[in-house]
């Protein structure tokens, strides 16, 4: 069930796969496929609570910089996740999105994109956008790019209607996991009036009761949009929202 408190679209920076890891004395990548599991575990805690998008941050631009051997083993990984979990996806009605720069992707990870996006295409229960080669700059950039390539008037609607977000509303409650306290070039543009909540679990941890306290948490803010508590229609001053 949805209410008021309940936000509708929940955006998440997955941070602590490694950490994760390195206390059990693992190889990091045995932290990002814990990650997986907890994916799965809190896509469908989110359809539960009513939440109607999930949107996360798997591979940004800047996660090419890792290792050889790590970056190799997250593409092997996401291959093999999306072959693996698209049916069972499919049948739980997710829509899945993927979201980024898709030129420099191996022809694998492409093939099951585009399949992972075709095959859930008419699914409307939960969208799950997965974050992938993004970075927030990219996406105004590109936007940008393409609203000039169409003669249009660089307008902040124009703008929205360019990015990579465009078909979701923004997202109320953005939740970084893993004790850091940064937006890591995440969403800038879709953030702007969201409520953030840094929860100190390690992403593989992350369970439903983790998500209940971002989402209590959530329930008591006050959303003002620029203007003042309890205001309820227009302002007398464009411009001056903060
Ligand atoms: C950040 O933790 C996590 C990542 C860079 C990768 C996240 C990827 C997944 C959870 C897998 C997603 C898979 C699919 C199929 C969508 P970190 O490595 O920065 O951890 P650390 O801060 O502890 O080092």
């Amino acid at each position: 069930m949805t209410n008021k408190s309940t936000p509708l679209h929940v955006a998440i920076v997955m941070d602590g796969n490694g950490r994760w890891a390195s206390k059990r004395f693992l190889p990091r990548i045995a932290g990002h496929k814990q990650g997986v599991d907890s994916l799965k575990r809190c896509a469908r805690a989110c359809d539960a609570r009513g939440i109607k998008v999930l949107t996360v941050f798997a591979f940004s631009s800047e996660n090419w910089q890792r290792p050889q051997e790590e970056v190799s083993g997250l593409m092997d990984l996401f291959a093999l996740a999306l072959g693996r979990e698209v049916p069972q996806l499919k049948a739980d009605g997710v829509q899945l999105r993927f979201i980024g720069e898709r030129q420099g992707l191996s022809a694998r990870v492409l093939k099951g994109i585009e399949q992972a996006e075709a095959t859930t295409a008419d699914n409307r229960k939960l969208v799950l956008n997965i974050c992938f080669n993004y970075g927030g700059r990219w996406d105004v950039v590109q936007a940008a790019a393409r609203v000039a390539a169409q003669g249009l008037a660089m307008t902040e609607q124009n703008l929205s209607q360019m990015m990579a977000l465009a078909h979701v509303p923004d997202p109320d409650l953005v939740i970084r996991t893993g004790g850091e306290q940064r937006i890591s070039n995440f969403l800038l543009w879709q953030s702007a009036y969201s409520e953030f909540f840094f929860s100190d679990t390690l992403w593989p941890d992350f369970d439903e009761v983790a998500l209940d306290l971002a989402i209590q948490s959530y329930a008591k803010r006050e959303r003002r949009y620029g203007k003042v508590s309890g205001q309820v229609d227009g302002a007398s001053t464009p411009n001056e929202s903060n």
